[in-house]
């Protein structure tokens, strides 16, 4: 689904890529990233209102370094050029870079020599975010200043008739403090945008769509109790209503009465068909004396494919599967250090669509995890479910070190239940990515009353991210870490003792298998 108004967003590879197009999405205009070698052919079969060409880790004279055919400079759209995107238009233009005149990495002050049209509002001096090597060291033909810092005399330029503009700070970034107002001024003020893309719209259009795609036809959704499948069950249900059954598979490795919650809220509150099957056994035969956690990964990954192939066939008729997809899944991101290692295999329901003959629904292929949230919001779902942290599809499998059985994963079950009792009601639960125990093979000495104990150690972690790509330990005061220890050890039984995890990742990852 392309928008008829749409920004496209030229990917070069950098880190803040994605966050161009959360700023932009947030500024109420539909935006889709491409890459640099794609773009073109994306735009001129759907012409954008504007072009943002992205920042890069390389220099635009390196052998390798992306490029991008000069016709996207004629196609009669505005576009601004961000950090690597400015030395393109500096490249195609007989400006100049100088790889190595001033390295600029953090906080600047930016001094405008001219606040019409891009800077419309901006103050005369702000502070932007700079993060390059090269700068311009000549003015581009037809190209003018329109802002300098100390260290970089031509930091932004424009070509005012043609609607050009480049900016070798980075506004997407918050600590550019008017960096928004910049953004908010080149979409409307000279994109000449008309906005409207919200929470609302989407799901106006996807209800629509989603009607056209499926018809008559019957659409089956696996709902985990996540974020994503739960707010993608509410939205189809929204549009085709007993049309949907949804599918929720107890694997036996969930937190503790999780498949009741999930039962409860959708077949009860939401009114959605749902058929719930209790696979424990089945999962936990299998996972029987298995301790390596990939092949814990795999096993669950085959089984739950097992068990929900058998129970979708019950309905026959269903042609859809639904998935909560999101749109860094789909990215095709530009990678240049070549593909990233594997570190752990990560389960989802892919495989499912092609030995079944389902057709896929995906209705939040283009959103952010931010946007389908919101999209639950304007839906009327409870921030309980919302604004969850994640929880890995091998759930508490990874969480039970080496080998897994029904007594270590109900202890680990009710040692969850008090750490995220109490990280609620400290009011951290939000402040935090994910808190989850951890449960080791290890038992140590204690001493309860005056006998000696010899029972299980738990390992607390609590992080904080953007993404779940970096993590540090979150900084849970003292008093709260204190009471959530005396609890778990006073209240579940076969635990003596209580550690905190402050690793951050990398180099530790967040789970621990
Ligand atoms: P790591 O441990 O790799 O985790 O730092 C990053 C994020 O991914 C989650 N995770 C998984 N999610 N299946 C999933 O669906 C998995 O096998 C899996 N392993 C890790 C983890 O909880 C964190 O949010």
């Amino acid at each position: 689904m392309i928008h008829a108004e749409w920004i496209c967003i030229v990917d070069f590879g950098s880190q803040y890529t994605q966050l161009i197009a959360r700023r932009i999405r947030e500024l109420g205009v539909y935006c889709e990233i491409h890459p640099f070698h794609l773009a073109l052919d994306v735009m001129r079969a759907n012409l954008p209102v504007g072009i943002i060409l992205s920042g890069g880790p390389s220099s635009v004279y390196e052998t390798d370094a992306p490029h991008i055919d000069g016709s996207v400079f004629e196609l009669g759209v505005p576009l601004l050029g961000i950090c690597y995107g400015l030395q393109l238009i500096a490249l195609h233009h007989h400006g100049a870079v100088d790889p190595a005149a001033h390295r600029e990495y953090g906080k600047a002050e930016l001094r405008l020599d001219n606040q019409a049209d891009l800077f419309n509002g901006v103050s005369q001096d702000t502070t932007v975010w700079m993060s390059h090597g090269d700068s311009l060291s000549r003015i581009p033909d037809n190209f003018e200043v329109i802002a300098h810092t100390p260290n970089a005399p031509i930091c932004a330029i424009r070509n005012a008739g043609k609607k050009q503009y480049g900016v070798q700070f980075h506004p997407e970034v918050v600590h550019s403090v008017e960096g928004k107002t910049i953004l908010s001024n080149f979409i409307y003020g000279i994109c000449r945008a008309q906005g409207g893309w919200n929470p609302r719209s989407f799901i106006e259009q996807a209800i629509e769509e989603i009607r056209e795609t499926v018809g008559s036809e019957r659409v089956i959704c696996a709902l985990s109790g996540g974020v994503d499948s739960a707010v993608a069950a509410v939205l189809l249900h929204e549009a085709i209503g007993a049309q949907l059954q949804c599918i929720h598979i107890d694997n036996g490795v969930m937190r503790k009465n999780e498949s009741a919650q999930v039962v409860e809220t959708f077949r009860d509150e939401f009114h959605i068909p749902l058929k719930f099957v209790d696979a424990t056994d089945l999962f936990l035969d299998r996972l029987a004396g298995i301790s390596d956690p990939e092949q814990k990964r795999k096993i669950i990954g085959a089984t739950f494919i097992d068990v929900f192939e058998k129970e979708a066939s019950e309905f026959r008729d269903a042609a859809f599967l639904a998935q909560g997809t999101l749109y860094p899944d789909v990215i095709e991101s530009v990678n240049f250090k070549g593909p990233s290692a594997t570190i752990k295999s990560h389960h989802n329901v892919g495989g499912l669509p092609e030995r079944m003959n389902f057709r896929l629904i995906e209705p939040f292929r283009e959103l952010f995890k931010d946007e389908v949230r919101n999209v639950g919001r304007e839906l009327g779902m409870p921030a309980h479910i919302l604004d969850r942290h994640p929880f890995p599809g091998p759930g508490l499998a990874i969480r039970v070190l080496g080998d897994i059985d029904r007594p270590r994963l109900d202890l680990l079950r009710d040692v969850d239940e008090v750490y995220l009792d109490e990280i609620r009601k400290a009011g951290e639960y939000d402040n935090i990515w994910q808190a989850f125990a951890v449960l080791l093979p290890v038992k140590s000495v204690g001493v309860m009353g005056d006998a000696r104990t010899y029972e299980f150690t738990v390992a607390l972690r609590a992080v904080t991210s953007i993404d779940g790509m970096t993590a540090d330990w979150a900084r849970v005061p003292y008093n709260v870490l204190e009471r959530i220890s005396n609890r778990i050890i006073n209240e579940v039984r076969g635990v003596n003792r209580v550690v905190y995890d402050i690793s951050s990742k990398p180099p530790s990852t967040i789970e621990w298998e």
